[in-house]
C-alpha cells in the first residue's frame, strides 16, 4: 500500500539531485496575433542586445497600441496536442510501436515550473488535472478558485504592470535576425513562439512545450534551446530587504522556467514605478542557484527537482485507469501536501476527441 498524499515540504527531498538530462528540442510552433495554431517559426524573434541604461518607457502604447490575449479561453494542452498530431508521422519512425511510445509525460513547461516550486511556495494552490491514455499521462492545470477570483479582481496597475512585461520585449525583439526592434507597432500578447522539447528527469521520459521569448541572432549560437533568450521585468530595488526576497522568490521562478526548457540566459529589466527600465542585467540560468547561496530561508535545486521527480513517480503509482474520460485531479492547497480525487466523464477532461480519433 502506498500514500495517498505526497509531502510538500523540504526536508524529504533535501538529497542530491536527479538525473535531468539535456533538453532536445524536437519541433516548435506559433500562435498568431488571433492565437491560432501555426506549425511554423513564424513568431521567432531575434534579441537585439539593450543598453545597461536603456531608460525604455514602458507605459508608452498601454492606452492605444495594446491588444491583450483573452484569458477566459483556455486552451488545456490543445497546441502540444495539435503539434503531437503534425508530427505523428515523424514520432512513428522512431519507434512502430505508437507516436508517444517513447514518453511517459505530455505537458507544458508552466505546469512543470509550478511543481518544481513547490516546496518554497507554502501559499500557492494549484490542481493539476492527469488524464492516461495509450500508456502516456497527460498533466493539465485546473485553474484554482482563488486564482481565478485573483485573475478577475486586479487592479488596474496590475493590469498595467502586465502590459509592460510584454512592452519589455518589443524594445528588445526584431522580427527578423537583421531587423531592429519597432517600439512604435502595437503589442499583442496572443502572439507567441513555442519549443517543444524532449528530456528525461530520473526514469521519467518527458515531452512538453515552452513559450520561448527569443533567440540569439548568431547564425553560430548553439542549437535551439541553448540560443534562446528569456526576457523579464522587476521593480528597481533600494534596499537589502527587497534583494534578499528577489533571490528567495523571483530568481526562484526566473531558474525553474528557464532551466526546464533549457534556456541558458536571461535577461532582466529593472523598472521604476513609473514605468522606465533604469538598468538590464544578465544571468546564467546555471549560474542562479549560487545567487541564492547562503541566503536564509534560501532555496535549492535539488529539492525542486527531486520534489518534481517524485511528484511523477506518484502520479504514475496513482493513475491506474487508462481512459481519455477519466481525470485524477492532484491538488495542492496552501500550506498543505498534494492529495487526489478522481473524476470520470467530468468537467475536468480535457482531452479533446479530435485528439483522441486521431491517435487511436
Ligand atoms: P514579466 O517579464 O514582467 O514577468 P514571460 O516572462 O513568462 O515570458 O512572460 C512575459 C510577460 O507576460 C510577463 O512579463 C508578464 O507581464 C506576463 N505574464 C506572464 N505570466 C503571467 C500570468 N500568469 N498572468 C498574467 N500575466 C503574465
Ligand atoms: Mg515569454
Ligand atoms: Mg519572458
Amino acid at each position: 500500500m502506498y500514500a495517498a498524499t505526497l509531502s510538500t515540504r523540504k526536508e524529504p527531498y533535501a538529497r542530491c539531485s536527479p538525473p535531468f538530462k539535456e533538453r532536445v528540442e524536437e519541433g516548435s510552433f506559433s500562435l498568431d496575433t488571433e492565437r491560432r495554431f501555426h506549425h511554423d517559426k513564424s513568431q521567432m524573434r531575434y534579441i537585439v542586445e539593450p543598453d545597461e541604461t536603456p531608460n525604455f518607457d514602458l507605459r508608452n502604447g498601454y492606452s492605444d497600441r495594446y491588444i491583450k490575449r483573452d484569458e477566459n479561453v483556455r486552451k488545456n494542452l490543445e497546441h502540444i496536442l495539435q503539434w503531437i498530431l503534425a508530427n505523428k508521422s515523424k514520432l512513428m519512425q522512431r519507434t512502430a510501436a505508437s507516436a508517444l511510445a517513447d514518453f511517459d509525460f505530455v505537458t507544458s513547461r508552466g505546469r512543470l515550473t509550478k511543481v518544481l516550486c513547490t516546496p518554497y511556495e507554502g501559499q500557492t494552490e494549484w490542481s493539476l488535472a492527469v488524464t492516461k491514455f495509450q500508456g502516456v499521462f497527460y498533466i493539465n492545470e485546473v485553474e484554482t478558485a482563488s486564482a481565478c477570483q485573483g485573475r478577475q479582481n486586479r487592479t488596474e496597475s496590475h493590469e498595467e504592470n502586465i502590459y509592460w512585461g510584454y512592452k519589455f520585449e518589443q524594445y528588445i525583439c526584431a522580427d527578423k535576425i537583421d531587423g531592429t526592434p519597432d517600439s512604435t507597432g502595437v503589442v499583442n500578447s496572443n502572439e507567441a513562439y513555442y519549443s517543444v522539447v524532449r528530456t528525461r528527469l530520473s526514469d521519467h521520459r518527458l515531452l512538453f512545450s515552452g513559450e520561448v521569448d527569443c533567440r540569439d541572432k548568431d547564425p553560430n549560437a548553439p542549437a535551439p534551446p541553448a540560443c534562446y533568450v528569456e526576457l523579464k521585468t522587476s521593480g528597481e530595488m533600494y534596499t537589502d530587504k527587497q534583494r534578499s526576497k528577489f533571490r528567495r522568490f523571483k530568481l526562484l521562478k526566473w531558474w525553474a522556467q528557464s532551466f526546464l526548457l533549457g534556456v541558458p540566459r536571461i535577461v532582466a529589466g529593472f523598472k521604476n514605478d513609473d514605468g522606465l527600465v533604469v538598468s538590464v542585467r544578465t544571468y546564467r540560468t546555471a549560474e542562479i542557484p549560487q545567487l541564492v547561496q547562503g541566503e536564509y530561508l534560501g532555496w535549492k535545486p535539488e529539492v525542486c527537482m527531486n520534489f518534481c521527480s517524485d511528484f511523477l513517480s506518484f502520479v504514475k503509482r496513482v493513475v491506474i485507469e487508462d481512459d481519455p474520460h477519466v481525470v485524477y485531479l492532484f491538488s495542492r492547497k496552501a500550506l498543505s501536501d498534494v492529495t487526489f480525487t478522481v473524476h470520470r466523464n467530468s468537467s475536468y477532461s480535457f482531452l479533446p476527441d479530435w485528439y483522441v480519433t486521431k491517435m487511436s
